[in-house]
């Protein structure tokens, strides 16, 4: 018994060692059918994976993207530098910058209704100068434009279906009437969370494509403040604000008469000296007009500079000088006064009889399918 169990336990281990020789053998038969079944899999994975990376030439497109994304952050971050802030925005001067500008960043891109317009007007000019800007451009731009005025026009109203706003400031033409007036301008603007307000007089006929075209190459965030100074030169003001006033402060202004344009960015750090009748008494303190004042805001106290643009027009200007060609291409155009009317643009189409201010055959250059239009003769057509 003894003997015939060591001899089984003794074939017991030459046969457990007997098969794990066979299992070892077998280990590398059995290895290459495995390898066999697993190298399909990973080439299947590895064929999708280059294909995925070069999906991410999808990625290579992202970091273009990633670029992209980072120049946006840049003027972000740029308005938030002092010497870049002045300097960004000086750079784009003229409509043919609003092409790159606006190329690098088509998902920002501005509509008409973002911008508020405000024009500035008074009751007595209702039917002399209002009538003409809302048979013209102010049609092309309703749902945007507000009128400010010192009366009520029911009628007209009623019957154009234009945003007409009662400041109900004096209709006189002092300082602090035209200030009231700016200050509830400022007020509907901040309230319409539109991304640009642009302040015009009743005078101004707004080539809306070039102000499209214009605002687009800047961002509604940054600080921005763009119009044409009326004169050569800084005014000097005493500072009454931030001092006693034996200090004088230097700034520009960009003149109200030919239209300005303010950023939201930049209006709502106006706040402190503009809204809710904060404007009125930033005004008095240093006793200049409206447009002067909206310049001291910005230039002396928020220490933003002025973009200085040729494509705003006063009627304080030799309108006839301007060249032809280029008067579409203009933000504000303007005509001279009862004093002076002669001092239009040169623009052909209507009579001047017909059209003492040019503006009629302005809008039909720009809108040639509005009705009142001339209709182009057959062989006009190109
Ligand atoms: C002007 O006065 C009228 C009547 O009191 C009022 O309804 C209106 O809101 C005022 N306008 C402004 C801009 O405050």
């Amino acid at each position: 018994m003894h003997i015939a169990s060591v001899g089984v336990s003794k074939f017991c281990f030459l046969l457990s060692v007997a098969l794990c020789c066979l299992l070892l053998l077998l280990i590398p038969a059995l290895k290459p059918p495995a390898r066999q079944v697993d190298p399909p899999q990973p080439r299947p994975r590895v064929g999708p994976r280059p294909s995925g990376r070069s999906r991410p030439a999808g990625v290579s497109a992202s970091p273009s993207k990633l670029s992209g994304g980072s120049e946006d952050e840049g003027e972000v971050i740029r308005t938030e530098l002092p010497k870049n802030r002045n300097d960004s925005p000086k750079t784009g001067l003229g409509p043919q910058h609003a092409g790159p500008l606006s190329r690098s960043r088509p998902p920002d891109e501005l509509e008409l209704k973002d911008i508020f317009i405000a024009v500035k007007t008074t009751r007595k000019y209702h039917k002399s100068r209002l009538e003409l800007l809302v048979h013209t451009w102010v049609s092309r731009a309703k749902e945007q434009t507000f009128i400010f005025t010192d009366g009520e026009d029911k009628d007209l109203q009623q019957r154009t279906g234009v945003n007409l706003i009662n400041t109900n400031c004096s209709a006189a033409h002092t300082r602090q009437a035209l200030c009231c007036k700016m200050s509830v301008e400022y007020d509907k603007f901040i309230e319409s969370q539109k991304k640009w307000f642009c302040h015009v007089d009743d005078d101004n006929y707004v080539i809306l494509p070039s102000l499209l075209r214009l605002l687009s190459s800047y961002h509604h965030s940054q600080d921005i403040y763009l119009g044409r100074p009326s004169l050569d030169h800084t005014i000097e003001a005493a500072e009454r604000v931030k001092s006693d006033g034996s200090v004088s402060v230097k700034f520009w202004f960009a003149t109200g008469g030919a239209g300005f344009c303010i950023s939201r960015g930049l209006a709502l750090k106006m706040s402190p000296w503009a809204s809710l009748g904060n404007f009125i008494s930033t005004a008095e303190k240093i006793r200049l007009p409206d447009d002067c004042t909206i310049g001291y805001i910005i230039e002396a106290l928020l220490e933003v500079r002025l973009t200085h643009t040729h494509l705003f027009h006063s009627h304080l200007e030799n309108l006839q000088k301007l060249p032809v060609d280029t008067a579409l291409d203009q933000v504000t155009l303007s005509y001279g006064g009862f004093e002076n009317r002669r001092n239009v643009v040169s623009i052909g189409g209507f009579s001047l009889s017909e059209d003492p201010t040019r503006f009629m055959s302005v809008h039909c250059l720009v809108y040639p399918e509005t009705e009142w239009c001339p209709k182009p003769k057959a062989g006009d057509r190109n």
